[in-house]
């Protein structure tokens, strides 16, 4: 079976300020990475091109927090795949479930938006998760195969190679309750057995799957000891520079 590299992200939503940004980045610059994880950061657009600039020649990459199917246009407010390649992302995280609930992206607009990535080279963060509702139904696993189906419709293992899958349980996000680490291992390996039956063994043991949803410095380790769980994608550690690199390397 493949080695997976483990992926540490932090998604930084809308914070930070330009000079917030800058002093986060050159802090993580200087933290320690043990397991030679990949590092990426999620900084909001007003912020991109300086903390890649700023990045530059690290082991930190850059990533979009979202961005629009269309390469240009008459979207007042939108950041196109192009212009967020151009500010220095090499990824982009599409359908965080901020982005499904807040703005409406829905599994048809994500597989446009999945489509405007993969032309432009940029590597997608593909985010699926359950509400708690439907978790108390037990509907967690068909929401996320649906999610998974539909977003990334139409596209061939192929054109999906380096597909970054983070699960994060709606349930999860921002306050404060993680996922035991047994329910995240749960998801972890039915997303895998789905992309290894939709795809190919192949596909499904190179991609990376990552949790997020509270996670912390205190809470990694035992979240990361799980055989399907390859990385973690956090939310407001990940803007206190001694927390982030403490998830970074987790034991
Ligand atoms: P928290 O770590 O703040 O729960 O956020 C998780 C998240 O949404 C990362 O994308």
């Amino acid at each position: 079976m493949t080695k997976r590299t483990p992926i540490i992200a932090g998604n930084w939503k809308m914070h930070n300020t330009l000079a917030e940004s800058a002093t986060l980045v050159e802090a993580l610059k200087k933290a320690d990475n043990k397991n030679n994880a990949e590092i990426i950061v999620a900084p909001s657009y007003t912020s991109l091109a300086e903390v890649a600039r700023l990045a530059k020649g690290s082991a930190i990459k850059v990533a979009a927090q979202d961005v629009h199917w269309e390469d240009k246009g008459a979207f007042t407010s939108a950041v196109s795949p192009v212009q967020a390649k151009d500010a220095g992302a090499t990824h982009t995280i599409l359908g965080h479930s901020e982005r499904r609930s807040v703005f409406g992206d829905t599994d048809e607009i994500l597989n446009k938006k999945v489509a405007a990535a993969l032309r432009h080279g940029l590597t997608i963060i593909f985010c699926v998760g359950e509400t708690l509702q439907q978790r108390e139904a037990n509907e967690t696993i068909s929401v996320i195969e649906g999610q998974l189906e539909n977003g990334l419709k139409g596209f061939t293992a192929e054109q999906l190679k380096g597909l970054i899958i983070a699960y994060e349980p709606v349930w999860a996000i921002g306050t404060g309750k993680t996922a035991t680490p047994d329910q995240a291992q749960e998801v972890h390996a039915a997303i895998r057995k789905f992309l290894a039956g939709k795809y190919s063994q192949e596909f499904a043991d190179a991609t990376r799957i990552l949790y997020g949803g509270s996670v912390k410095d205190t809470n990694v380790d035992e979240i990361m000891a799980q055989p399907d769980v390859d990385g973690a994608l956090v939310g407001g550690q990940a803007l206190i520079a001694e927390k982030f690199a403490r998830i970074i390397n987790f034991n």
